[in-house]
């Protein structure tokens, strides 16, 4: 292998320019060129590729987002457009690549390096913390401390004005997010897929809470896997329970941005050093990942349509702390 090329796909997240700042370093130290592929497949489609070197990558690490823009590629599911990326790749003789993404990079990445006879690694990033086999992502750490730096300012104002807050945080299919920004916010329940609740069984904490003079509640709710939108939720819960005074914020893209915390620098920079060594030694269509902390690699087959499950252990403490 002499060169590689990296690049972001899907949803950003915070920490993936200190991946693409790690991976490039790491490239340089074993003498080995390195390209950045701008948004994605989509780039790869188009040529939007450039070379890099140790100063391209310099005042990144703090920075949330992606120097490389990310984007989610149709075209690259169809034959044409996966042939034209891979003749863009070999007009500069790269010869194998490193993502930073989630599920859907893997799964593209996956299927090229197999159609093409290409070597692949791949990062996980996704503030989603969705992917099996590894403890955490890339951004979910970041994420999670943003979405708890909000609920703590929700607090403040629930507090003043005896309210009930339905906050919604992100995780499209996992509650991550939500499991452990509700426990760190003080949340009276937690809504997510993996522990499903229906209004009425929302009611009884609820009630029971107002029974021992709670004034304001604090609900976090997972984006994904609920019956109904958040809205929807918490219109059933004025109707049946009109004497709370119900608010609902969506915390959305917010949770995307900002300064990478220092967990999630250094296990991208973890990460992205470990990938271009692992290339180097011949590994190929994983995706790299730190289970305990020591680095793993993960085929596809392991990743593919499987979940990551939250802990019961904190399912069930997310319950006796809200008591
Ligand atoms: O996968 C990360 C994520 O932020 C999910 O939590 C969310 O459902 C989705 O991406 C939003 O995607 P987009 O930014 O394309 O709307």
């Amino acid at each position: 292998i002499k060169n590689i090329a990296v690049f972001t796909s899907g949803g950003d997240a915070p920490g993936m320019n200190a991946g693409i700042r790690a991976v490039v370093r790491a490239c340089v130290y074993y003498k080995k060129n390195i390209f950045g592929v701008y948004r994605g497949y989509e780039g790869m489609i188009d040529n939007d590729i450039v070379k890099l070197d140790a100063r391209s990558v310099s005042n990144i690490i703090q920075r949330g987002g992606t120097i490389l823009k990310s984007a989610r590629s149709e075209e690259f599911k169809t034959k044409e457009g996966r042939k034209k990326a891979y003749e863009n790749l070999k007009s500069r003789d790269i010869d194998a690549l490193i993502a930073i993404g989630g599920n859907g990079t893997f799964t593209g990445l996956h299927y090229f390096g197999q159609e093409y006879d290409i070597p692949t690694i791949c990062l996980p990033g996704t503030i989603d913390n969705d992917l099996p086999g590894m403890d955490y992502t890339i951004g979910y750490d970041t994420a999670t401390n943003t979405a708890v730096e909000a609920i703590d300012k929700i607090r403040d104002t629930a507090l003043s004005h005896n309210r009930l807050f339905f906050i919604e945080v992100m995780g499209r299919h996992s509650g991550y997010i939500a499991l452990n920004s509700g426990i760190a916010g003080g949340a009276v329940a937690i809504m997510m897929p993996e522990d499903s609740m229906t209004v009425d069984e929302l009611l009884v904490k609820l009630d029971a809470g107002a029974e021992k003079n709670k004034k304001s509640s604090l609900v976090v709710v997972a984006e994904g896997g609920q019956e109904g939108t958040v809205w929807e939720i918490a219109e059933q819960v004025k109707k049946k329970a009109p004497y709370y005074d119900t608010k609902v914020t969506i915390l959305g893209h917010l949770q995307r941005g900002g300064a990478p915390s220092y967990f999630d620098r250094v296990l991208a920079g973890r990460l992205g050093v470990g990938a271009v060594e692992a290339l180097l030694d011949g590994k190929r269509d994983v995706m790299i990942g730190i289970k305990d902390n020591k680095l793993v690699f993960i085929d596809f087959e392991q990743i593919d349509n499987k979940r990551h499950e939250v802990d019961p252990e904190a399912v069930k403490l997310a319950k006796i702390l809200a008591i």
